[in-house]
């Protein structure tokens, strides 16, 4: 048997009283995958950004090529070998692409002056970038100015210039629509193929099989069992995960299309320059519409118009009384919902509780008269929405950056399902949630479907469009390319073929 590359032994680690990891041993081999699934809140990136150097165990061991392996920070890990893409972001948007790829170590590109010299570091991060595959961002863009996917992309580029031997990915995928993902992977593969490791993490189990060499389930902080690539199989990985079987529909059942008359919100003509062009949709009472297309398509600028968030340069979003929607304050008063693409920047407080973070959207529900809240009446309310999304945390209180990632967008959800909008706008409502909860969230869409309230959801995951939408609304280059309506006979071959 080959040497192991990383050797963790026993790790233990806690936050308060929650037990993040009891006793984790795991070996890494040379030119493996390793696969890491389980459900939000298992420790999977607790263990991987322990390995990686961003915090430390509280008891265990771990070697490092055969050497005791201590990083201090995630820069002296990466110096040493181990770089990880991490879950949340991890630039900084303030600054240009090249700045935050030599973050730190800009002085290589300082003259005798101490000038910095601004196109020769431009120039490089072009290279560094260019040496993976991506070519539409440049070193001397702002970071702010990027979409969610180029963003992730700079930080792949960013960790894998130091060419570390070991790369942990840390649920990234749902970040990345079809051609990120391709570049990942052919990364991934190199790594393979060049003798070093990779530690992947994805709750999409399809993608996983398909990826890795070995597959390692966590639970409740604890390793249940590995398989080798002989021994995937769908069923048995899924009951590991989740400790029981899953019972009924994962995805709706019917594939008949279904909506009233009633428009409910309609966007026309609506033109974002460089994003969309001309661009008019209809979404009727009771409706799932379904957006897909590529990333940087228009749909999650379209979803931002449609909320108020993002003004259009021509075309105007109504409600079916002809109120217009043109700031995030009207449509929240009109019963309009958003759960954004990007948790962090747009939908949740991270400094505050998940109270707060709930309760505020939630005002109208539980306040009394529209100004008294009742910590009597919000508790509970905060507390449903809690465990209809079972929120893995230790109490309401607990501040929102303190949960695992998939957790905080739980809380993004729950924030919009539980206020009763009649209009939801989901831009990939189920990114980086775990399979127990994601058909929790398909099971309520449905629900909300049932009670005649409307949906808009932009997804770039197939299966759910297909799955859950009665239309499907294909987007690229800013242009609406193909309507489908829902049906037995749809293949993902077919719809794909209108994205690129
Ligand atoms: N800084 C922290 N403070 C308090 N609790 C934490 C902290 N970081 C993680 N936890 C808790 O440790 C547990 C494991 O979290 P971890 O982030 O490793 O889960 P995960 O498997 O990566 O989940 P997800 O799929 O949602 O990303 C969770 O219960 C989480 O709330
Ligand atoms: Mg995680």
């Amino acid at each position: 048997m080959n040497k192991s590359i990383l050797t963790l032994k026993n790790i233990n680690k806690r936050f308060g009283s929650t037990i993040a990891l009891n006793d984790v041993s795991l070996e890494v081999f040379p030119g493996e995958i390793r696969g890491l699934i389980g459900e939000n809140g298992s420790g999977k990136s607790t263990i991987s950004s322990i390995a990686a150097g961003m915090q430390k165990a509280d008891s265990g061991e771990m070697l490092f090529n055969g050497e005791s392996w201590n990083p201090t920070s995630m820069i002296d890990a990466l110096q040493h070998g181990i770089g990880m893409i991490v879950q949340e972001s991890g630039t900084i948007p303030g600054i240009t692409v090249a700045e935050n790829i030599f973050l730190a170590e800009t002085e290589q590109f300082k003259n005798k002056l101490g000038l910095l010299n601004r196109r020769a570091m431009n120039k490089k991060a072009d290279e560094v970038l260019s040496d993976i595959g991506i070519t539409n961002v440049h070193g001397s863009d702002m970071m702010a100015a990027l979409n969610f996917q180029s963003r992730k992309l700079v930080e792949i580029a960013k960790v894998v210039m130091k060419k570390p031997q070991i790369l942990v990915i840390d649920e990234t995928s749902t970040a990345l629509s079809h051609d990120g993902r391709e570049i990942m992977y052919k990364l991934i593969k190199q790594f393979r193929d060049d003798g070093k490791a990779v530690l992947f993490i994805s709750h999409d189990l399809d993608e996983i099989m398909e990826v890795c060499d070995t597959l390692t389930v966590l639970r409740d902080g604890k390793l249940i069992r590995s398989f080798t690539k002989e021994e995937f199989e769908p069923d048995a990985i899924r009951t590991s995960m989740i400790g029981r079987e899953l019972q009924g529909d994962y995805y709706r059942s019917d594939f008949t299309p279904s909506w009233e008359d009633e428009i409910s919100i309609k966007a026309e003509h609506i033109t974002v320059n460089g994003h969309i062009k001309d661009v008019s949709i209809e979404l009727h009472k009771g409706e799932i519409l379904g957006i897909g297309g590529l990333s940087h398509c228009g749909m999650h600028s379209l979803g931002k118009v449609m909320f108020g968030a993002l003004k259009p340069d021509e075309g105007s979003v109504t409600l079916n009384d002809g109120t217009e929607i043109n700031s995030p304050h009207r449509a929240m008063k009109h019963s309009v919902g958003y759960v954004s693409k990007d948790r962090d920047v747009e939908s949740l407080n991270l400094s505050a509780s998940i109270r707060d973070n709930i309760a505020i959207a939630g005002f109208e529900q539980y306040a009394v008269g529209n100004f008294l809240i009742l910590n009597s009446k919000e508790k509970p309310y905060v507390q449903e929405q809690i465990d209809a999304l079972s929120i893995k945390c230790s109490d309401m209180n607990q501040q929102v950056s303190a949960l695992s990632g998939g957790n905080k967008q739980k809380v993004v959800f729950g924030k919009w399902i539980g206020r009763q909008s009649e209009i939801l706008i989901l831009d990939c409502p189920t990114r980086g949630v775990d399979i127990g909860v994601k058909q929790a969230m398909y099971q309520l869409m449905m629900k909300l479907k049932k009670e005649g309230k409307s949906i808009l959801m932009i997804s770039e995951e197939m299966p759910e469009l297909m799955g859950m939408s009665d239309r499907i609304i294909i987007m690229k280059d800013g242009v609406i390319m193909k309507e489908f309506e829902r049906s037995a006979e749809l293949s993902d071959a077919e719809i794909i073929k209108y994205m690129i």
